[in-house]
C-alpha cells in the first residue's frame, strides 16, 4: 500500500511542474528531464504543509486531516486562471478520493479533507471557520501569503505574469500589505494570529526598507 503522503506529493507535484512548464514557455534542462523556471504552485504547497504541521497540535486539529488538505487544496489550480470562474476548491476536493485511492491515509477521514479543501478559498473571513481542521488550512494557506517565503515566492513567480521592475514589485507589494491586513485580522486560530502579526511586520518592514532605498537613497545612508 502506498504511502499517503507520497500519493499526495507526486499528485501536486505532476500537476504543478506540467503547468509551470506550460505557463513560463521556457525551461531549464535538468539530468536530461526540463524543469520550470520556478514553480510556484509546489513551492507555496510546501510551505502551506510546513505551516499545517506546526499549526495543527497546537490546536488539537487532526494532523493527518490537515496536512493532507494542506497537499492537496491547490491541486487543481492552475497559473493565469484568474480570468475564468475560479472553481479550483470543488475541483481538489473532486480529486482527493481519486489521489488517496489505495494508499494508507483512513478512509473515514476523506470528508473532512474536502471540507477543508472546499472552504479554504478567499483572503477574508466574516466569521471563524468550522471544524477546527477547516480553519488550520485556511490559517496555514493564508500564513504562506505572509513573511519571508512568501516575498521569495512572490519575487520568482512575479516576471512570468509581466516584465519586472524593482518599482513595480515594490508598488505591487505595497498594494498587498493592504490586503495583507484583512488576512491577520481573519485568521480563525490565536496560534496563527500570533504568527500573522509577526510575520506582517516583517513584510512591512521590507516594503518600507525597499521603499527608502528606491525613492530616497540619502535618507537610507543617512538613516
Ligand atoms: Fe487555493
Ligand atoms: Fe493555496
Amino acid at each position: 500500500m502506498r504511502a499517503w503522503r507520497e500519493a499526495c506529493e507526486a499528485a501536486i507535484r505532476a500537476s504543478s511542474a506540467a503547468d509551470a512548464l506550460r505557463f513560463w514557455r521556457i525551461s531549464h534542462e535538468v539530468g536530461g528531464c526540463q524543469e520550470p523556471v520556478f514553480d510556484y504552485r509546489f513551492e507555496h504547497t510546501l510551505a502551506v504543509v510546513k505551516v499545517a504541521r506546526w499549526l495543527a497540535p497546537q490546536v488539537e486539529a487532526d494532523p493527518e486531516v490537515v496536512e493532507c488538505a494542506a497537499w492537496l487544496h491547490d491541486v487543481r489550480k492552475y497559473l493565469k486562471d484568474a480570468q475564468g470562474k475560479d472553481a479550483h476548491a470543488e475541483a481538489a476536493s473532486a480529486a482527493v478520493e481519486e489521489i488517496l485511492a489505495g494508499s494508507d491515509f483512513p478512509r473515514e477521514k476523506i470528508p473532512a479533507v474536502r471540507h477543508a479543501i472546499e472552504h479554504h478559498v478567499g483572503l477574508k473571513l466574516t466569521k471563524r471557520l468550522k471544524p477546527i481542521e477547516t480553519a488550520c488550512l485556511w490559517d496555514a494557506d493564508k500564513l504562506s501569503k505572509l513573511g519571508a517565503a512568501s516575498l521569495v515566492h512572490f519575487t520568482s513567480i512575479s516576471g512570468a505574469f509581466q516584465p519586472t521592475t524593482t518599482e513595480r514589485i515594490l508598488e505591487r507589494g505595497e498594494a498587498w500589505l493592504q490586503l495583507a491586513q484583512g488576512i491577520v485580522k481573519s485568521m480563525n486560530t490565536k496560534a496563527a494570529r500570533k504568527e500573522a502579526k509577526r510575520r506582517f511586520a516583517f513584510i512591512s518592514n521590507h516594503y518600507r526598507q525597499l521603499r527608502r532605498e528606491w525613492s530616497d537613497p540619502m535618507k537610507t545612508s543617512q538613516a
